[in-house]
């Protein structure tokens, strides 16, 4: 079947209900908490203070551990770029549906891709969600339209780059690994995939009855988010959903699948879901960074050494586990379940 998008569901229709196919039982759309979520300043992380930055380091080692998700405040990304990324996404998501169709239902892996839900192909229900997928690194993506995208996702997705290279430097000392470990055992700078995703979550007559994404564990090693201002995201924190109050300037950061992994399990990869709203379209970007295609990774030798500690995952290439995950439902953290 080809997939209507929701954008187009909602601007050729008036809708008081919404389709059956998006009617998810059960989910209890309101059950979440309000929580405090750690905030990582990074300033503190590049200061060159050494206190300061060992400092940083234990609070972002604690955030991974207890949270695996944090928001990251001075992060020198100039809010105008963050700003004008959105901006060209919501343009992007305007185009007319022919010319965004151009993009769609190829293969899961190939380097732009537009669509809604997550695979529809598959999916019982649908969720509330158009969007764009684009290979970022390490070879350089752009739709042609719309006019200025290109510009603006290149310099953005470079930049947020940089925040994850320190970011990731100080994940390694908290584990007591090198500094450059991931960079290195992992070729980031050469070969890391960085994919950006664009999100659209037109406002829903039935929020209560639809979801926006359904839970689920993102694959890499660490997501970055922004939003256009609009709350939705909810994380899985001690059994309970907690919803996101971002911190406007800030960056959204989650661990993924490949981190967990890395670790040997001691940072675990967040779940989370995105809940929808009936009156204001929401618009988040993903920015996902992982190993290249080709990476097998393992837990780091040295969190395995010594007695007692074994490996706890096999590893997978990464490249079949993102198309793995990506054939499939969302479903939870179904794919790390496998190895
Ligand atoms: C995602 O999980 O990829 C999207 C999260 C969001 O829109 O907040
Ligand atoms: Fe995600």
């Amino acid at each position: 079947t080809t997939a209507t998008t929701v954008k187009e569901l909602i601007d050729t229709t008036t809708l008081s209900s919404i389709p059956s196919d998006y009617i998810f039982d059960g989910f209890e759309a309101d059950s979440a908490v309000q929580d405090q979520i750690p905030t990582i300043d990074f300033s503190l992380l590049t200061s060159g203070d050494p206190l300061q930055r060992s400092d940083a380091v234990r609070d972002l080692g604690r955030a991974c551990e207890d949270w695996g998700f944090f928001m990251v405040v001075n992060h020198g990304v100039p809010e105008r770029l963050c700003e004008a990324m959105l901006e060209a996404c919501r343009d992007f998501f305007d185009l007319p549906e022919e010319e965004k169709n151009g993009y769609s239902g190829k293969h899961v892996l190939d380097p732009i891709r537009c669509g809604t839900s997550f695979n529809p192909a598959v999916e019982k229900v649908r969720s509330w969600r158009d969007y764009i997928k684009v290979f970022v690194h390490p070879h350089f993506h752009s739709p042609e339209k719309p006019p200025g995208f290109r510009e603006v996702s290149s310099e953005y997705v470079t930049r947020i780059r940089e925040v994850v290279k320190e970011l990731l430097k100080g994940v390694c000392e908290s584990l007591g690994l090198e500094s450059n470990y991931m960079e290195k055992a992992l070729e980031m700078d050469e070969a890391g995939l960085q994919i950006l995703i664009g999100n659209l979550y037109p406002p829903c007559p039935q929020p209560h009855l639809a979801m926006g994404l359904t839970p689920h564990s993102d694959h890499g090693l660490l997501t970055v988010l922004i939003q256009n201002g609009i709350n939705g995201l909810q994380v899985r924190h001690d059994d309970k959903w907690v919803q996101v109050r971002h911190l406007p300037g800030s960056l959204l950061v989650n661990i993924g699948d490949h981190l967990e992994i890395i670790s040997n399990g001691k940072y675990k990869s967040v779940l989370h879901r995105v809940v929808v709203n009936e009156t204001t379209m929401r618009i988040s970007i993903a920015v996902a960074h992982g190993p290249s295609m080709d990476t097998v990774v393992t837990p780091a030798p040295r969190l395995v050494e010594g007695e007692n500690r074994r490996p706890a995952y096999r590893g997978m290439r990464y490249g079949d586990f993102l198309e793995y995950q990506q054939s499939n439902q969302l479903n939870g953290k179904s794919v790390l379940d496998l190895i």
